[in-house]
């Protein structure tokens, strides 16, 4: 397939969360045409094994290609990323871009010389992979880190659950933990959690830097687009939103991960499982 300005771009997440990326791509690069899919039938990825990860992440790719025709693919998920970016890579390698959402985010971090200790908080199969701790000690070494798994926070989130007391309960809980001890920075490693940033900013009295992913992986996203010559200069047709399995609260949900309502569409790639 050749690739062309005017293809649209292609986004994929376990479900929905990966929509704040989506939202950010759409602000900064309003020409382009997104195709997003939320893989909401294997939600949530992030206590699944690497191995199954890898086999959606291929498919869902296959389907943002083949069926889409796609000229790039961001991964909107930090688990997905975590499993499955390398083998997305090497196997579309030279013919797209495949995007993850951790590189970008350890640029930010690793450029910015004040931080002495970074706390990174995400999912159980991001947080096991050892991919954020792997690249921020080969590419900063001296720098102080810990990691901690915060599995409950993307189900609370896609359930509805933040700017109350009971995120605010489940939060001072992880929070509080000793591996956050003492940090000045804080990686939002999951595509969930912009939603829950202002409650972490609060949680720390404006002390603790925080990253997420969302603004860093679409400004990424434009440079390599611009560096290619792939960028589209005029929007030809609507974004659209695949889910592979709908229920009405998804769709009320995406008002929360996106800044407008937007209709879901549930399509089966999973049909010869
Ligand atoms: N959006 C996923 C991530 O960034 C988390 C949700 C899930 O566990 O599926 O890791």
């Amino acid at each position: 397939m050749k690739n062309h300005k005017h293809q649209p771009v292609g986004v994929f997440d376990s479900g929905i969360g990966g929509l704040t990326v989506a939202n950010a791509i759409s602000r900064q690069l309003p020409n382009e045409q997104l195709i997003y899919f939320g893989d909401t039938a294997h939600m949530p990825y992030g206590d699944k094994s690497k191995e199954l990860i890898r086999q959606y992440a291929s498919r869902i790719t296959g389907f943002l290609l083949n069926q889409q025709h796609c000229k790039a693919i961001v991964i909107a998920c930090n688990t997905a990323s975590a499993a499955a970016y390398e083998q997305l890579r090497d196997q579309f390698k030279g013919s797209i871009p495949v995007i993850n959402v951790i590189d970008p985010m350890i640029e930010a971090v690793i450029a910015d010389d004040s931080i002495k200790k970074v706390g990174i908080i995400a999912t159980k199969t991001t947080i096991s992979s050892g991919v954020y701790q792997e690249k921020l000690s080969r590419r900063k070494p001296g720098l102080n880190f810990s990691a901690l798994a915060t599995p409950l926070l993307a189900s609370m989130i896609e359930e509805g659950y933040y700017n109350n007391n009971i995120s605010a309960a489940v939060l001072e809980s992880y929070l509080s933990q000793p591996e956050l001890k003492d940090i000045d920075a804080l990686v939002l490693a999951c595509t969930h959690y912009p939603l829950i940033k202002n409650e972490i900013d609060a949680f720390y009295n404006h002390r603790v830097k925080i990253f997420d992913s969302a603004e860093v992986v679409a400004a990424k996203l434009k440079w390599i687009l611009e560096k290619e010559n792939l960028h589209s200069e005029q929007k030809l047709a609507e974004d659209q939103f695949y889910v592979s399995d709908f229920t009405e609260s998804f769709e009320r949900t995406t008002k929360i991960f996106y800044s407008h309502q937007i209709q879901l569409q549930r399509c089966n790639i999973w049909k010869n499982e």
